[in-house]
């Protein structure tokens, strides 16, 4: 006890550089950080969660203080299991704030211990979500630097899969 765990949760499907660009920010604050890939199988992801988890444990191979981890039910729960008091949110714009104003609100009702902290990106990746660079790949668009490489590529075979 007493490690700084930090908890950064969401669906990743799949991780660009947004997420990363808010991890590597998080790494000289926390003693560790574990991303927590929600298992939400009702928003139909693209990715299966196996391969979610591999794909940002492939790209964090090079930070030895983050970890992946998978969790349904209650963030708070899961937070409490693992020892951490803190959720991590990346704020993009002015857009997220209402429901991550909500979210945050509802999670301190839920346990007071666990704090909400909210991260700015680099502006470069202020208008980048999972949802749009699947769109933008689903019509071929150019996406080089928004994801890493490795994403970039299992994207277009998963793409490709399912156009056939
Ligand atoms: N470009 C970004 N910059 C900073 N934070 C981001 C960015 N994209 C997502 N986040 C944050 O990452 C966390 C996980 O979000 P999530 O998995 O919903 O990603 P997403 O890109 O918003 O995907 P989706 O389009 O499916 O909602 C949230 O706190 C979200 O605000
Ligand atoms: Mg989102």
């Amino acid at each position: 006890m007493g490690a700084k765990i930090a908890v950064y949760p969401g669906s990743f499907d799949p991780i660009h550089n947004g997420h990363l660009d808010i991890i590597q920010r998080c790494v000289p604050l926390f003693d560790e950080v574990v991303v927590a890939v929600l298992r939400n199988d009702e928003k139909r992801p693209l990715f299966p969660e196996a391969e979610r988890v591999e794909m940002i444990e492939s790209v964090l191979a090079g930070f030895p203080s983050c970890r992946v981890e998978t969790f349904s039910g209650l963030l708070v729960d899961f937070t409490r299991r693992i020892g951490a008091r803190v959720v991590v949110r990346g704020l993009r714009a002015v857009s997220d704030f209402e429901n991550e104003f909500q979210m945050a609100l509802m999670n301190r009702r839920l346990d007071s211990r666990v704090e909400t902290l909210f991260m700015m990106p680099r502006e470069d990746y202020s208008y980048l979500s999972s949802r749009l660079l699947k769109e933008v790949a689903a019509l071929g668009g150019e996406l080089t630097g928004l994801a890493p490489d490795l994403v970039l590529e299992r994207l277009g075979a998963r793409l490709a899969a399912a156009r056939s």
